[in-house]
């Protein structure tokens, strides 16, 4: 077993189920000295409010501690020190380590180098399977996970919570309508994956097509800070938005879920509809980590080892 998370891929249904149970059973039971004198290292090279505050309330509710190595300025990254000799040294400070990075890899480069659990938080437009795991215990509690229309909209491309997202679901029956524009349409790796597992997936340009046969409308940001050109991303920002008119023709209980940050691609009007549940799911964010560090903590690995590569692709496309 491995015990990083880095990839999506390596969790099974089972091993997702085992997740949300004991998040669902934390949340009951609220239990505060469950790690107590446990200490996780947060190492964010990438802006974050959720995924690395949701994490600390995380171990602090479960009576641990974090430790932040904070703004990437007032760390020794700065004179030049390699994401691998920080991640070394942190490494030696703490029990697990979560880690967001700006260059797809990094997290499976890093854990190379490590020998506490490490967590992927998040790596450039690559994976972030913690945000998944949250994602699938929202759909859980409100609609189930089987039997399901899901569209996922916005930018399929960079967007690191779809890459994962997706993957996640072909351990269930459900039907994936992606809906984007041509030009972010899913990555060609992801799409293989995909297909390898058997997926059933559509792909559409305009969300009126699909829209009244989904449960779940999940939607994203266009992922600006990852565009090579800031005018590619301008003659797409603003399409592909919701308000509160769109969804007339939706189901009733259509559920409207989405990692947050939003910009503008969901109107301000949505949230006071029954659909919208994207304050919810970061809510959600606390329990799901609390059950994933839980688990983690306990030695032995959880999930399957993490076979997406190796170091060599990584120093390769690193700064690609
Ligand atoms: C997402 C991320 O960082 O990938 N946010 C998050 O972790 N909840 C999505 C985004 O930034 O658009």
């Amino acid at each position: 077993m491995g015990q990083h998370l880095i990839s999506a891929k390596q969790l099974s249904r089972a091993d997702i189920e085992r997740v949300l149970d004991h998040a669902a059973a934390l949340e009951r039971d609220s239990p505060t000295d469950r790690r107590s004198g446990t200490l996780l290292g947060l190492c964010f090279f990438e802006p974050s409010t959720r995924t690395r505050l949701s994490f600390e309330a995380a171990i602090k509710r479960l009576g641990g501690d974090a430790l932040d190595m904070g703004a990437i300025e007032a760390s020794s990254v700065t004179k030049g020190e390699t994401l691998a000799d920080t991640v070394r040294v942190l490494a030696g400070y703490v029990d697990a380590l979560v880690l967001r990075h700006p260059s797809e890899g990094a997290a499976r480069m890093a854990s190379e180098f490590v020998s506490v659990p490490l967590i992927n938080a998040g790596d450039g437009a690559g994976q972030h399977p913690t945000q998944t795991l949250l994602d699938l215990y929202t759909m859980r509690e409100n609609v189930g996970l089987d039997g399901l229309s899901i569209g996922i909209m916005g930018d399929l491309k960079y967007g690191r919570t779809v890459h994962s997202l997706s993957l996640a679901l072909t351990n269930f029956d459900t039907t994936q309508h992606l809906v984007s524009p041509e030009s972010l349409r899913l990555p060609r790796g992801v799409r293989y994956d995909l297909e390898a597992a058997g997926a059933s997936v559509q792909e559409h340009t305009d969300l009126s097509t699909v829209l009244p046969d989904l449960d779940v409308l999940y939607v994203t940001r266009i992922q600006r800070e990852r565009f090579p050109d800031d005018a590619e991303y301008r003659a797409i920002a603003g399409e592909y938005r919701i308000d509160a008119a769109t969804l007339e023709d939706a189901k009733e209980n259509l559920i409207v879920m989405h990692p947050l940050p939003r910009v503008e691609e969901i109107a301000a009007d949505v949230d006071e509809t029954p659909h919208a549940k994207y304050f919810e799911q970061a809510k959600n964010g606390v329990a799901v980590r609390m059950a994933l560090l839980d688990l983690a903590l306990d030695g032995g690995g959880i999930f399957a080892a993490d076979e997406s590569g190796s170091l060599a692709d990584w120093n390769e496309g690193a700064d690609a």
